[in-house]
């Protein structure tokens, strides 16, 4: 019983938001973002020590998703390791950052941004 109310709980909240795709794909030099189905462009991307953070074009998300990395086994690239989404802060703005060998290496990243839907 309690099981079914949370998965009826569940399934209203995600169809309070409208999830949009971003892939990021790195080499050690540069990183390019795919939003939605249009064409790469270059990623905006800050080093500071050694961590790269790069912006995923998801202003105003409420929450990503489970990342999704390829290749899929990647000793160098461990989620909230040497890598992870994070906001930035004081911002309505997402970044994925990679630090130590995974900034070094060449690693997509799939993620899903959830915007919340208004309904009027
Ligand atoms: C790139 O990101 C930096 C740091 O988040 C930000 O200050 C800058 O305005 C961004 N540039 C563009 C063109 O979005
Ligand atoms: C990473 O990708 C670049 C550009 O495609 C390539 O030149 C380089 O050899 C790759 N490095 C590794 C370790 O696979």
């Amino acid at each position: 019983m309690r099981l079914f109310i949370l998965i009826a709980l569940t399934a209203k909240v995600a169809a309070l938001f409208d999830w949009e795709r971003r892939i990021l794909s790195c080499t050690q030099e540069v990183c390019f973002l795919y939003v939605n189905e249009e064409p790469p462009h270059l990623a905006n991307c800050t080093r500071s020590d050694e961590r790269v953070s790069c912006d995923m074009e998801c202003d105003g998300a409420e929450r990503d998703s489970v990342i999704s990395k390829n290749p899929t086994i990647h000793r160098k690239c461990t989620r909230f390791y040497t890598y992870n989404m994070e906001r930035i802060r004081g911002t309505e703005r997402w970044a994925l950052w990679r630090s130590s060998f995974c900034a070094k290496s060449n690693i997509t990243f799939t993620v899903h941004c959830a915007f919340p839907v208004h309904f009027h």
